[in-house]
């Protein structure tokens, strides 16, 4: 039995999808065990490109099952969009290769209403949300008394009633903050929500027991983490944050699988930054240089098309996210999209209001303050996507990988040198 789980250590968008789908031919169940379809993996193969939102990767290889765990906030339309999606390009979903956790929490149509109106009622900077009532569906789900839960999809009385009770009473909460809002209709959002149900049966089981069985026949399980360490609920830029567990914290509570069952915790990094939405980012390059990192490295959001702030590689918040995810070795990503820099910096240290530290702030406050010390050290100015080995990367690079390992304190296991999966050196 093997049990991996890849996790970003940064603000998400790390290309996790890519490792995840090189992993998954060793594997025979893919598991996401947070967030929802705010997340966006995009994996090319094939000549293929695949953009994944809330199905796990995993889905993409055949004889894997894929697994919708109990921490994943499950949106039946979004879900069942993605789904016909992949089948209409030949990838059929059904039951044997798709199960979805029946204590999953739903996002329903008045998370998203009401997440618009949240947001916009921020005095402060926005948090810069996805939009797709993530962070409200976690909100009711810790609330309990508004929550819908996969399960309760299919006891249809039950159902009716508490989304009239839960219908009317959103409504009171988005009209407070925005009288011009159209309320909702609960009849409307019942008979919807019964018929994706319907359409989602056949694969619908309690995904923890399942999970366990798995273990039990030695099956080898892989863990996809969407978002990034630096935007976990708990130990995230709070509140900038997701409202999830998106670093490997969220595996145990979001699966069932205790953490001791993983044998292998990749940690998987940018070679650069990127952060999308509000919230404070140290190395943020508002300059040619972002935009230069921007444009090559095509940081545009795969869920909301925004452009994603850029900047150098910053080791005291991978550091971090290394540390809190407990990660074994680390997968260095999009290191090609750097290759026409002179010289390029990598943050060893925070300067904060004049003290030298490698800790990472736990206030916002703090982090906003904080100044990068960069080590400097030469670009390569070289292609290097035809790269297949170690040896075939130009001494600036390697270098610049060695750094980074050697500030996160990891070893590296992985270098992406292209969006291809044979644009990937294995070490
Ligand atoms: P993947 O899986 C990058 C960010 C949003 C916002 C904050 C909260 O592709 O790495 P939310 O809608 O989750 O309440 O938004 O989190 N965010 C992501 N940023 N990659 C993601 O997913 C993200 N999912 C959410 O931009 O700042
Ligand atoms: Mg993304």
């Amino acid at each position: 039995m093997s049990v991996t789980a890849v996790v970003g250590l940064q603000w998400g968008d790390e290309a996790k999808g890519k490792i995840v789908d090189l992993l998954t031919d060793e594997h025979q169940i893919a598991v996401r065990y947070q967030g929802g379809n705010n997340a966006g993996h995009t994996v090319k193969f094939e000549g293929q490109t695949y953009k994944l939102s809330l199905l796990p990767t995993g889905i993409l290889r055949p004889g894997v099952t894929a697994v919708i765990g109990n921490g994943v906030v499950v949106n039946p339309e979004a879900l069942l969009k993605e789904m016909q999606g992949l089948t209409d390009r030949g990838l059929p979903v059904s039951g044997d290769n798709l199960l979805v956790s029946d204590r999953a929490h739903v996002i329903l149509p008045y998370h998203m209403a009401e997440e618009a109106v949240l947001e916009k009622s921020r005095k402060g900077e926005a948090i810069g949300t996805t939009m797709r009532g993530i962070g409200t569906c976690y909100r009711d789900k810790a609330g309990r008394t508004h929550a819908i839960r996969v399960g309760d999809l299919y006891r249809r009385e039950t159902l009716k009633s508490r989304l009239a009770e839960i219908v009317s009473q959103k409504n009171t909460v988005i009209q407070a903050f925005d009288p011009s809002a159209t309320p909702l209709n609960s009849d409307e959002i019942y008979a919807n929500a019964i018929a994706a149900a319907d359409r989602l049966r056949p694969h619908v089981v309690d995904t923890t027991a399942w999970l366990h069985k798995a273990l039990a026949a030695n099956k080898n399980i892989l863990f996809e983490g969407a978002q990034g360490s630096l935007l976990d609920i708990d130990h995230g830029t709070f509140p900038y944050v997701t409202s999830s567990n998106s670093s490997a914290a969220g595996i145990h509570s979001g699966s069932g699988v205790p953490e001791r069952a993983i044998g292998r915790m990749i940690g998987v990094v940018k070679a650069y930054t990127t952060r999308v939405g509000g919230g404070p980012f140290p190395t943020e390059l508002d300059d040619p240089i972002g935009q230069h990192i921007r444009d090559v490295g095509h940081e545009y959001g795969t869920v909301t098309g925004r452009p994603r702030r850029c900047g150098w590689f910053d080791a005291v918040a991978c550091g971090y996210g290394a540390r809190i995810s407990g990660v074994d070795q680390i997968s260095v990503m999009l290191l090609d999209v750097l290759a026409q820099l002179d010289e390029l910096k990598i943050c060893e240290a925070y300067e904060i209001r004049g003290e030298r530290t490698t800790d990472f702030p736990s206030h916002v406050d703090d982090l906003e303050a904080a100044k990068p010390v960069y080590r400097t050290v030469p670009g390569w100015k070289q292609d290097i996507t035809g790269a297949r080995k170690l040896s075939d990367l130009p001494t600036g690079a390697r270098q610049y990988v060695d750094t980074v390992s050697e500030l996160i304190g990891k070893p590296v296991a992985f270098i992406s040198i292209g969006p291809d999966r044979e644009q990937t050196i294995v070490l």
